[in-house]
């Protein structure tokens, strides 16, 4: 998308303004970014070496915007620098998922209860797989008021598209059948993607509030690869309408 077309100020040779903001939101993606910055009127943007940030408004709630790029360990940094720069008190991961339960379908809308990583395996020296070996956890739970609040708009939003479940994140894209199985067998995830639980025990570490929506793109199975160009910006765009919605309700 081209700047010139929105009202976007580059702060990038000023310094860095540590506005507290009290909504962060991480997102991996340029589709998943430009769908929210449809909903953003006035857009300032602000620069730290690897980092940029999307400060505006949604309604009369300051929300600031990273893109995380792709993984955990992107999405980890991302998250810890908007929480140095910004201090938001909530956060929310925002984007899209493979499906692994059978009850979701490309299209859903996904509110994660709870996230846990299920590439992490100690499991040699005796810890489970998915286990962060000595952390105090390794699932992270989304916060209870924001869950009930977000259960309530997105049913409104959604209907019979919105679902609730487990987002089981890792750095591999899932395409095939028996990955979706032994995912689904071995963790119990409801939908599988990239950044999730790294965010969430970002937050979980930082004593943050966390919720993650994230629209299904695609079944993680041999067509995965095909459907996930295809549905990424249909499902970016219900993302930004539910999470506009949500921050100006919850
Ligand atoms: N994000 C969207 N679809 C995905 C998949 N199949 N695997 C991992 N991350 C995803």
């Amino acid at each position: 998308m081209n700047d010139s077309h929105r009202n976007i100020r580059h702060m990038n040779d000023s310094p860095l303004k540590p506005t507290p903001t009290r909504h962060g939101i991480v997102l991996a993606m340029q589709e998943e970014l430009e769908a929210l910055l449809e909903r953003l009127p006035e857009v300032q943007t602000f620069s730290r070496g690897a980092f940029t940030f999307w400060q505006g408004y949604l309604g009369n709630q300051e929300v600031c915007a990273i893109k995380s790029g792709v993984g955990k360990v992107n999405a980890a940094m991302s998250t810890q620098a908007l929480i140095d720069y910004f201090t938001p008190e909530v956060l929310w991961v925002v984007g899209v998922a493979g499906a692994l339960s059978p009850d979701l379908h490309i299209g859903d809308v996904l509110l994660g209860v709870e996230a846990l990583q299920h590439d992490i395996d100690a499991s040699a020296l005796g810890f489970l797989p998915g286990e962060v070996p000595y952390d105090e956890r390794s699932t992270y739970v989304a916060d209870a008021r924001l869950i009930t609040c977000a259960q309530k708009v997105g049913g409104e939003l959604f209907g019979a598209r919105f679902k609730t479940g487990r987002v089981l994140s890792g750095d591999r894209f899932i395409a095939g059948s028996d990955e979706v199985r032994r995912l689904r067998e071995r963790f119990a995830g409801d939908c599988v993607e990239m950044e999730g639980a790294a965010v969430a025990q970002v937050a979980q570490k930082n004593k943050l509030p966390f919720v993650i929506i994230r629209t299904i793109s695609d079944r993680a199975d041999g067509q995965a690869p095909q459907d996930f160009p295809r549905f990424l910006k249909e499902a970016a765009k219900d993302v930004a309408l539910f999470i506009e919605r949500l921050i100006l309700s919850c």
